[in-house]
């Protein structure tokens, strides 16, 4: 049966669509990405339904392609999240963000006491123990970290 009436959001012709992030962190990855900056035309969807993953949240970008850097910060708090760069309306490039074995120069950690929250200088540093949550563990003083205190870093 047809549905009363449809909206349909305006394709866009150049810029990035992130997929597949986890529900309820698109304005996480927002923050990443410096958005809402006053001028970008953003189009964020929470919590739609999604045959992968239950539920999810999708950021539209126009006129942006993603840096590595953010795509590595992205990968922390939506580790499924699909990058899909539009060129001409069409998808010309889709990727899975990836998380690597460790984590550096990213996040602060948790513990007051860490080496890496005095003036010494030396780059925060964690193991990735588990991909899906995300959980990682500090090289130095092996505080735990789970993804909701991820997520609050962003
Ligand atoms: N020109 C466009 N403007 C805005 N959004 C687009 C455009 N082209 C594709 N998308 C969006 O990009 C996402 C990925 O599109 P795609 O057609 O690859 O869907 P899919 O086959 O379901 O992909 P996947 O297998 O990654 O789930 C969808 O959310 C789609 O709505
Ligand atoms: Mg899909
Ligand atoms: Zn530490």
């Amino acid at each position: 049966m047809k549905k009363p009436f449809e909206l349909r959001v305006k394709p866009i012709k150049n810029g990035t669509v992130i997929d597949h992030i986890t529900a309820n962190r698109a304005l996480n990855v927002l923050n990443i990405l410096g958005l809402p900056d006053g001028r970008s035309k953003v189009t964020v969807a929470m919590n739609m339904d999604s045959s992968q993953l239950g539920s999810k949240d999708i950021v539209k970008i126009e006129n942006r392609e993603l840096e590595s850097s953010e795509v590595d910060q992205i990968a922390l708090i939506a580790p499924r999240a699909t990058i899909n760069i539009i060129r001409d309306y069409k998808i010309v490039e889709k990727a899975k963000v990836r998380l690597l074995d460790e984590v550096r120069g990213i996040l602060r950690c948790p513990n007051p006491n860490c080496i890496t929250n005095s003036d010494e200088g030396v780059e925060n540093r964690f193991y990735v123990i588990s991909k899906e949550p995300v959980m990682l563990r500090c090289y130095y003083c092996e505080r735990l970290i789970e993804s909701e205190e991820i997520e609050s870093q962003f």
